[in-house]
């Protein structure tokens, strides 16, 4: 049997659990006229899901043949690729004829001067398409994954805002990290993303991930007791990752053993390995994208030796006044590194962080 959880990044796993019909949703609103969702911004840490989300919604959309969707990445080509899509578009459906093409620049290729000349007229190119679109029924989804705040990017975002004023069939989503999000949400130039539609990527539920996990062992010939399927859906906290990333490796692990039932030692046999291998493909990186108070607030916490701690003892550890703790507590929440747990209480989101902290404050000692 091929080991049907995929901890990579990017690619649609096999094993996909549904968030509350979250996917259809999307879908169901993109088809509504004047819905929010016509421009929206999906929001969530590394590995929560966003880029997974995106190729749902994609491929759900496309079963409809009035609906275009177009990928891009936010580098340098962002505009050209945008405007060569369309045009492939325009000619596949037969709308424009590549003759038509030839009559202006497009018919040089991808030299330096066609970059020039796709920029500088990019939001005419853009009109044009979309109206010939637009006139056929045709509607245009435009995924950006990855973003940011980059000139490239408001620059695409102002004329993106002028084909809805003039109501055209395009629209918008965008996946990145949550402090990115809001830093485009926040751009002075580009006011109208206030308004747009923010999706936040929760965790995954618990009860989903629990019946999974059974659902593929028992598949796979394998039985729990509810004590060990308990204890292993809790080692993920719901975090879409560590949920794949768990499930792959026990399933490596026991697959050559004969004992059909599964343990909780099989699965603490495995927990270094899935333990450093959150920490190298998903901790490291949050950690060090982390300013120094942010750093200092979650280095509080794990001092603090407990599970949920009060705000009032992070205080006190670092020395600081509730205001300044509340600042930080805000930004480390929206930034989904750590979540309310009751009243003044705060506890780490992600799986077994607090472990990555504490190392990181050792090795900062030598
Ligand atoms: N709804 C889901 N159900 C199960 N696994 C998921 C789901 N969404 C994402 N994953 C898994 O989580 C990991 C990270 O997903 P990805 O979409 O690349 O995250 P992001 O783009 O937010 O960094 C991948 O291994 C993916 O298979
Ligand atoms: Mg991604």
């Amino acid at each position: 049997m091929k080991n049907p959880f995929n901890p990579s990044f990017g690619k649609m796993p096999s094993v996909f659990l549904n968030r509350d019909s979250l996917t259809q949703r999307i879908v169901t609103e993109l088809n509504r006229v004047g819905s929010p969702f016509q421009t929206s911004l999906l929001s969530g840490q590394r590995g929560s899901g966003k880029t997974t989300l995106m190729t749902e919604v994609s491929n759900l959309i496309s079963k409809d043949k009035n609906w275009l969707v177009i990928n891009l990445v936010l580098d340098d080509d962002l505009l050209v690729s945008l405007i060569n899509q369309l045009q492939r578009h325009l000619l596949n459906l037969k709308i424009i004829k590549n003759i038509d093409l030839k009559m202006n620049f497009f018919g040089l290729d991808m030299s330096a001067s066609f970059h020039q000349q796709t920029e500088s007229n990019f939001q005419l190119l853009f009109q044009d398409a979309l109206e010939k679109l637009t006139k056929k029924g045709f509607h245009v989804l435009i995924n950006i994954d990855e973003v940011h705040l980059t000139p490239l990017l408001k620059k695409f975002a102002s004329c993106y805002q002028i084909m809805i004023r003039n109501n055209l069939n395009v629209s918008l989503l965008m996946a990145g990290l949550p402090e990115n999000v809001s830093e485009i949400q926040n751009d002075d130039v580009l006011t109208f993303l206030l308004r747009a539609n923010r999706i936040v990527l929760n965790p995954l539920d618990i009860e989903s991930i629990k019946n999974s996990y059974q659902h593929i062992f028992s598949k796979a010939g394998y039985t729990f007791s509810t004590e060990t399927l308990l204890y292993m859906t809790k080692q993920t906290q719901g975090f879409a990752y560590a949920f794949q990333l768990l499930g792959y490796h026990l399933l490596e692990e026991i697959i050559h053993s004969s004992n059909k039932t599964i343990s909780i030692s099989d699965i603490n046999n495995i927990l270094d390995t899935y333990i450093s291998e959150l920490n190298r493909n998903v901790y490291f990186k949050v950690y060090s994208d982390m300013s120094e108070r942010e750093k200092e607030f979650v280095q509080a916490m794990v001092k603090s030796k407990q599970h949920k701690v009060k705000s009032q003892i992070i205080g006190n550890l670092m020395k600081k006044g509730p205001n300044y703790i509340a600042v930080y507590r805000r930004k480390l929440i929206d930034d989904q590194i750590i979540k309310p747990n009751g009243y003044g209480y705060v506890s780490f989101l992600l799986p077994y962080f607090d472990k990555f902290v504490e190392q990181e404050m050792i090795l900062d000692e030598f």
